[in-house]
C-alpha cells in the first residue's frame, strides 16, 4: 500500500486508485507505487479484472513538472526511464484493465490511461498530450501508444497541438470507449469490469497477450503467438468446460470458475 496509490479490492476486482493531491502528479515516488500496484493485482489470481481510478475530480494532471524542471540531460533520461517502466507494468497486468476518467488525464495520466484496454470518460473530462507547450514531447509512452490506438494523423494533431481534447471528441476518434455522466465514471467502469471478471481467466489473458503482442511485431509472426495461446488454453478446465457447455446447452451458457 503506498502513500499516493493504493490498491483496494472488492470481490474479484481491483482498484489502482491514485491519490496525490491536488492534481494526481506523477512523481518519481508515484512510478513506483504504480509499479507495485501493477504487480501486486497481475499476481493475484483472485483479482479477475482492474480500474485505474484518479478519484472524482481528476485522473492524473501528467508527470511532476515542478519535479521535473530542474533536472539534467541523464536525470531526467533516468526518471522517464523508470516512468516508462511503471507504464509498462500497468499495460503489461494480464487481466481486463479500465481507465476510469473524471476531469483531466493530461500528459503522463494520459499515457498511463492509454495502458489499459479501454477508457471510460466523464461528459466533462479532458484528455491530451499538452507537453509540446513545455517545449518537450510526450515521454512515457504517448508517441508510441497514442497512433498505435487512434492512428498517426489523430495523434500528430493532438501531440503537436497539445490541446485538450473532450469526452464527446475522445470518444469519436476511438481515445474512449464510453462516455457517461461525471458521477456515474466509476460505476460505468466497474460495470464493464464485471463483465470480464466472470469469464475464463487464462483465455481473457492469452487473447490479451496476442493482441498487444501481435500489434508489435509482423503479421506471420503475430498468426505464430495467436496459434501457441489458442493451442495453450487446450490444457485448461475453462477450454473443456466452454466446449461441453456449447455442446450441452448451446452457445453463451458457460459459467467459469
Ligand atoms: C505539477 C501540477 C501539475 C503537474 C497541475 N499542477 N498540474 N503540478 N505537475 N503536471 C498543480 C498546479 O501547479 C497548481 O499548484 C495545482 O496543481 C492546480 O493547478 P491549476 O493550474 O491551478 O488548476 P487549473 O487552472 O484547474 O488547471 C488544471 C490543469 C493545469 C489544466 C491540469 O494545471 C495544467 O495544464 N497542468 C499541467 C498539465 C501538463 O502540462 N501535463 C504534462 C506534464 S509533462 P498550486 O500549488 O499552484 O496550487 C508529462 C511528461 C510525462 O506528463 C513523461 C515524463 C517522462
Amino acid at each position: 500500500m503506498g502513500e499516493f496509490v493504493r490498491v483496494e479490492v472488492d470481490g474479484q476486482i481491483a482498484t489502482i486508485r491514485l491519490d496525490r493531491p491536488k492534481m494526481n502528479a506523477l512523481n518519481a515516488q508515484v512510478s513506483g507505487e504504480i509499479a507495485a500496484a501493477a504487480a501486486e493485482v497481475s499476481g493475484d489470481g483472485a483479482i479477475r479484472a482492474v480500474i485505474v481510478y484518479g478519484g472524482e475530480r481528476v485522473f492524473a494532471a501528467g508527470a511532476d513538472i515542478k519535479e521535473m524542471a530542474p533536472l539534467g540531460v541523464a536525470e531526467m533520461a533516468a526518471y522517464a526511464a523508470r516512468l516508462q517502466a511503471a507504464l509498462n507494468d500497468v499495460a503489461g497486468i494480464p487481466k481486463p484493465v479500465i481507465a476510469a476518467i473524471t476531469g483531466y488525464a493530461l500528459g503522463g495520466g494520459l499515457e498511463l490511461a492509454l495502458c489499459a484496454d479501454f477508457r471510460v470518460l466523464g461528459e466533462s473530462a479532458k484528455v491530451g498530450q499538452p507537453e509540446i507547450q513545455l517545449g518537450v514531447i510526450p515521454g512515457a509512452g504517448g508517441t508510441q501508444r497514442l497512433p498505435r490506438l487512434i492512428g498517426p494523423a489523430k495523434a500528430k494533431d493532438l501531440i503537436f497541438t497539445g490541446r485538450h481534447v473532450a469526452a464527446a471528441e475522445a470518444l469519436a476518434i476511438g481515445l474512449a470507449d464510453k462516455v457517461v455522466p461525471d458521477a456515474e465514471v466509476y460505476q460505468a467502469a466497474r460495470d464493464m469490469a464485471a463483465q470480464y471478471a466472470n469469464g475464463p481467466a487464462v483465455a481473457l489473458r492469452a487473447a490479451k497477450q496476442a493482441i498487444d503482442r501481435g500489434l508489435e511485431v509482423d503479421l506471420a509472426t503475430g498468426l505464430d503467438i495467436e496459434r501457441l495461446h489458442f493451442a495453450s488454453l487446450y490444457a485448461t478446465e475453462d477450454q473443456k468446460n466452454g466446449m461441453r457447455s456449447f455442446m450441452e446447452n448451446g452457445p453463451g451458457k458457460a459459467v467459469f470458475e
